[in-house]
């Protein structure tokens, strides 16, 4: 089974730039580059931060993008989305307003369980008592199966302080969770704009670029660096074997 990762398009309304860039240029980009070479991949996610002010044009141009992906694409909100806003362009998405925007999606090669780790009004994440009483039942009923698990926050830290202090609050309680299931094989996020992977607890983990702007690789600081980095998407392909994730700089 191959896929696509897409992460952190922050994309904004069409001809402003963020960071010194155009991210619908970039974004683009990227679809007409999984046009021409990955036509041939079952789907593509997006690990959320879709849109950098959570603005009705930005998802409009988004979903004129994937309209147009070769692919079906499947996509997780961040800290800078709004799910008002998001729905209104998505408007098959389940839930309406503020509900969590998750799901399970039947794939050759088991079940994606796309998050949404999203506290409105701050940039860090959160996995409630509700979201975290939705996982595990979702890996309860597909305890028979492999599943994958998508969201935009790390569920642990990363040893970047800038994005450390953002991350994810209720860490011990996820990894309680996923720790008393054994069918969790890999878990893909976004928020870090730096291609990372390694295994925690026992499950390996991979991240990458966001498709604009990327954050300094600095272990040190406690305030965000934006650095000039080309874009990336990853390329996954998973078997019952192995997991294998290639990331391109397009
Ligand atoms: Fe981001």
């Amino acid at each position: 089974m191959k896929f696509i990762h897409v992460t952190d398009s922050h994309l904004v309304a069409p001809g402003s730039r963020l960071h010194g860039l155009d991210p619908q240029a970039r974004f683009a980009r990227c679809i007409d580059s999984i046009n021409e070479l990955h036509a041939d991949a079952e789907c593509c996610v997006i690990t959320g931060d879709l849109a950098e002010r959570g603005g009705a044009e930005a998802y409009e141009f988004l979903a004129a993008e994937l309209a147009r992906c070769a692919i079906p694409t499947h996509l997780v909100v961040g800290n800078h989305d709004d799910r008002i806003a998001f729905r209104q362009a998505f408007p098959e998405i389940p839930g309406r307003g503020q509900d969590f925007v998750q799901a399970d999606l039947e794939t050759s090669a088991g079940v994606f369980l796309t998050l949404d780790t999203v506290q409105p009004g701050t940039h860090a994440g959160s996995y409630c008592s509700d979201r975290q009483e939705w996982l595990r039942s979702k890996l309860t009923e597909h305890a028979s199966r492999p599943v994958f698990i998508f969201m935009h926050h790390p569920p642990f830290d990363i040893q970047i302080p800038a994005l450390d202090v953002i991350g994810l609050a209720e860490k011990d309680e996820f990894a309680q969770i996923v720790t008393s299931h054994s069918n969790v094989r890999h878990i893909f996020f976004g928020h870090a704009h730096r291609p990372l992977s390694g295994v925690w607890k026992g499950i390996s983990f991979s991240s990458l670029r966001g498709t604009n702007h990327q954050i300094g690789l600095d272990f040190v600081s406690d305030t965000i660096t934006y650095v000039d980095e080309p874009p990336d998407y990853s390329i996954v392909f998973i078997d019952d074997e192995q997991i294998v994730v290639h990331t391109h700089t397009y």
